[in-house]
């Protein structure tokens, strides 16, 4: 997960949803300028994507200078309040350029479109158009009502749409690693969550079509792949008459399953690393986990969020797991990838009802999972989601703060201890960049997903080496190359 380097700030309490990502420039002489903001998490980044190659296709290109707009997105997130409180801040200050040039068209996509719909024309007189995450090939012609001096809202929610067949274009791509979306919604319900109503019912995309996107991006020189889906152990995807004999050339059943999909990546090149999130505790099966061990080129890492370390929490929650069997899943990947493998987690506080006692069982669940990441956060109720219709929200914000900096604490603390193991030991990593501190440094990641920040020499992005880690912090390994 990328954001696992964006958001070391989350180790501060800072949020997932902070995290803005402006469009690269593109230069081929299209007549209208795009500029989009990504919001959230890494589906929106990914959809924006998709939003830039429909709009490619209709004459324009993007922009990193909002003041060369023509049009300007906001794909926005709807997670927690203070993410919808973000957009709006952003949206004032784009007021102002607004104001200087009133032909700028402004819209705003992703989940808050999807959450407040109409709603937001009328509280942001500023926007002039909204549109949902399942309504982006209407852009053009929403784009076109606007022209025409109407305001645009497109908030329908589909069952089928996967933007399978169109080919994102990659905005703030390091040239190395790459998002690819798998699946799309969400069935799970969780009652704090307003990913359902925002995202619509889940559905697999054609795995043809996500193995041609690996394939694609292999052969312009990417070498890491993160498959996502709100809950990619669900993926499925049923036969249909023109892929039959795809899957028959390549010997898979008629069903496939996520194990059955990352097999498929997996195989695309063994120099193509596999990662993928967000597994989910309920649905995470073996056959997942002893795919991952037949694979060196999947990465050892496993983003498992639990939310809370107590089962009346959690059966609030609705998320279909106790403690218990949420111990016993992290059991099975020690048992099948061993102690190094990577797991990383989301926790809430403060949820409805929540105890002091039953907050501790959160981090005695942390202190034996020994998570090495986590995002933290304190529960933000979302009008319209179970929790909001059938709890009260009762937990003090000083009580919820003060329990995020304990898990925060901790974290930090137990982060430390597993990048301490891997102090004095050879990792391989993929190269990514520059250092975010200086150019005389490059970083990429281990397979654990852990930054490693090295010497430059004479390396260059997108090589696997060896790195000697001799240093750490609980957010990176520092390390020099060795035996390359
Ligand atoms: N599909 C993923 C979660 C996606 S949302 C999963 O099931 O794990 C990312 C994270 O935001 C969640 O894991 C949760 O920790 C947090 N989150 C979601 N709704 C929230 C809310 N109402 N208040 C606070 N945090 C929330
Ligand atoms: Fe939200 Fe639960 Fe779906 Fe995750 S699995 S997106 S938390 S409803
Ligand atoms: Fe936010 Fe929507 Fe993602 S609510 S976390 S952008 S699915």
């Amino acid at each position: 997960m990328e954001s696992l380097i964006e958001d070391l700030s989350v180790l501060d309490g800072s949020e997932q949803c902070e995290t803005i990502k402006v469009t690269q420039d593109q230069h081929t002489g299209k007549k209208r300028k795009l500029y989009i903001e990504s919001y959230g998490c890494q589906m929106n980044f990914s959809d924006s994507e998709i939003v830039a190659s429909i709009l490619h296709k209709e004459g324009f290109d993007t922009t990193s200078d909002i003041a060369l707009a023509d049009v300007v997105f906001l794909n926005t997130c709807s997670i927690r309040e203070k993410a919808e409180q973000t957009v709006r801040k952003r949206l004032a200050q784009i007021n102002t350029h607004k104001k200087q040039r009133p032909e700028m068209l402004v819209g705003v996509l992703g989940c808050m479109a999807e959450r407040l719909k109409t709603k937001l024309l009328e509280e942001e007189k500023i926007v002039d158009l909204v549109a949902g995450p399942d309504a982006y090939r209407d852009l053009p012609a929403l784009i076109a009502q606007v022209d025409e001096g109407q305001k645009a809202v497109n908030t329908f929610l589909s069952r089928e749409e996967t933007y399978a067949d169109i080919s994102p274009v990659r905005l703030n791509s390091n040239g190395v690693t790459a998002f690819i979306s798998i699946m799309r919604g969400c069935d799970n319900m969780c009652t704090f969550c307003v990913v359902p109503f925002t995202r619509g019912r889940e559905r697999s995309r054609d795995p043809h079509s996500i193995v041609a996107e690996a394939v694609d991006l292999f052969n312009h020189g990417y070498r890491e792949v993160t498959l996502l889906g709100q809950n990619v152990d669900s993926y499925k995807w049923s036969e249909e008459e023109n892929n039959k004999a795809y899957l028959e050339r390549k010997g898979i059943e008629n069903v496939v399953n996520f194990a059955g999909l990352l097999e498929m990546v997996a195989q695309v090149s063994p120099l193509l690393r596999v990662r993928f999130s967000t597994s989910h505790p309920k649905d995470i099966t073996d056959e997942v986990l002893h795919t991952m061990a037949r694979h060196e080129n999947i990465c050892k890492n496993i983003h498992l969020p639990v939310q809370s370390g107590n089962s009346r929490i959690l059966d609030m929650m609705g998320r279909g797991y106790t403690r218990e069997w949420y111990l016993q899943r992290v059991q099975r990947i020690r048992e099948i990838l061993g102690e190094d493998c990577g797991i990383t987690s989301d926790m809430i506080t403060g949820f409805c009802t929540e105890t002091d006692e039953e907050h501790r069982e959160t981090l005695s669940l942390m202190e034996y999972v020994k998570y090495d990441f986590a995002f933290m956060f304190f529960y933000s109720e979302r009008p319209g989601t179970l929790a909001a219709k059938k709890f009260v929200d009762d937990i003090p914000e000083e009580i919820k703060k003060r329990r995020l900096q304990e898990i925060i604490q901790l974290q930090t603390e137990l982060s430390l201890k597993r990048n301490q193991r891997d102090v004095g030991k050879v990792h391989q990593v993929l190269i990514e960049g520059y250092s975010r501190k200086s150019e005389d440094f490059l970083q990429g990641r281990n397979t654990a997903n852990k930054v490693v920040v090295f010497p430059k020499e004479n390396f260059e992005k997108g090589q696997y080496i060896n790195v000697l880690v001799h240093d750490c912090t609980a957010a990176t390994l520092l390390g020099k190359a060795v035996n390359n």
